[in-house]
């Protein structure tokens, strides 16, 4: 066989996710389960919950990939699977699954970093040079860093409490927005984003996180207070029970979007001069990916838009579906660390994976 292939398996959070992979960025093939609606009506994770989904998905979930690829396993160069970070009873049923198959298929196994992953997907899609500059958002990540390397990176700022699309996710259930007509099969940071569309973010006047912190960590628990305040407050003014929507949920939702924008492009416009001054990054042509699911979000791209023409940097997203979490990036970090030569294992004794 010419190319290199790779399975990537992924169970981190609440999605199954397997791809087949060549050495070209050719995607043979993929499947994904998303538990996203079971987890809405929880309101929010339960672990294992989680874990139980993922073990009645994985085996058909893997199958479907390999199935949609055509090709033999026997075939495959090498399993690649997410083994950090992420919800322990998620990664656990994804690593256990791929050792078995390791096992009977006699391949090499090769651990996958999550953020990585993420990270590195933007080289599948474009021709993308190291070094460069990613910006995580998600759900469950908020990140900065300079991407040196396959496995070579400089964190330049992560959260010091919760992920933006968390907080988006807290803000969305507080309003309710679930009962809302236009809003109940969205995520709570599109939610967000689509009221925000019909409302006035000048009716609050909301300081963004960490104005004087001269590093490039972010906050966004604190916003989420000042909301949860400004909510409590306009449900005494209207005289509105808990549960029912106000009438100013969109204007609230379009001052939390314009707070959060601004204080993720503050934070970004620093690692970028940061990483400009100390020559770090290229001053001419110097690449900013952003990705996580936050990223999908029209009015925080555009404020990172200005930052980036500021600084005569090209601000690169990967597509959607490729930006949250799916098997292609996992299987794609597998040929990235397979054509580095970095961490592949030939013998997976030893590898256990251990409960909490
Ligand atoms: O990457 P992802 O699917 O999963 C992880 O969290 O890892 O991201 C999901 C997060 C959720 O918090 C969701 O509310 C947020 O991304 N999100 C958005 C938008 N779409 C999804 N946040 C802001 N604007 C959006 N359009
Ligand atoms: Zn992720």
């Amino acid at each position: 066989f010419l190319h290199k292939l790779v399975l990537g398996i992924e169970t981190s959070c609440d999605d199954t996710a397997a791809a087949v992979v060549d050495e070209t960025g050719n995607v043979l093939g993929e499947a994904i389960h998303s538990q996203t609606e079971v987890h809405l009506k929880t309101g929010g994770i339960i672990p294992p919950v989680a874990q139980q989904l993922h073990r009645e998905n994985i085996q058909r979930i893997v199958q479907e990939a390999l199935s949609a690829s055509r090709i033999f396993p026997s075939e495959l160069s090498a399993i690649a699977t997410t083994i950090k970070p992420g919800l322990a009873l998620s990664l656990g049923v994804g690593l256990s699954f791929s050792l078995q198959l390791v096992d009977q298929l006699k391949k090499p196994f090769i651990p996958i970093h999550h953020m990585e992953a993420h990270a590195l997907t933007i080289r599948l899609t474009n021709k993308v040079e190291f070094p460069f500059l990613v910006l995580l958002i998600s759900g469950g990540h908020c990140l900065l860093a300079l991407v040196r390397g396959v496995s070579d990176f400089l964190l330049l700022g992560k959260s010091l409490d919760i992920a933006p699309g968390d907080m988006l996710d807290k803000v969305a259930r507080r309003l309710s927005l679930i009962r809302h007509p236009e809003c109940s099969t969205m995520s709570g940071g599109k939610a967000v984003e689509h009221l925000a569309k019909q409302g006035n973010r000048f009716n609050f006047d909301i300081k963004p996180p960490l104005q004087r912190a001269k590093n490039c960590d972010f906050s966004f628990s604190g916003l989420q207070h000042v909301i949860d305040k400004i909510i409590m407050q306009k449900e005494k003014e209207e005289g509105i029970e808990k549960g029912q929507i106000l009438s100013s949920a969109a204007d609230i939702a379009a001052a939390v979007q314009h707070t959060a924008a601004c204080h993720i492009a503050k934070r970004t416009h620093r690692a970028i001069l940061f990483c400009k001054q100390r020559n770090l990054l290229s001053q001419s042509n110097a690449v900013l990916v952003v990705s996580g699911g936050v990223a999908s979000n029209l009015y925080i791209r555009k404020a990172l838009e200005i930052v980036t023409n500021a600084t005569q940097c090209t601000l690169l997203c990967p597509p959607p579906r490729l930006c949250t979490d799916n098997g292609i990036m996992i299987a794609w970090n597998g040929i990235e660390r397979l054509r580095a030569g970095l961490g592949i294992l030939h013998n997976i004794e030893g590898v256990r994976y251990e409960p909490k």
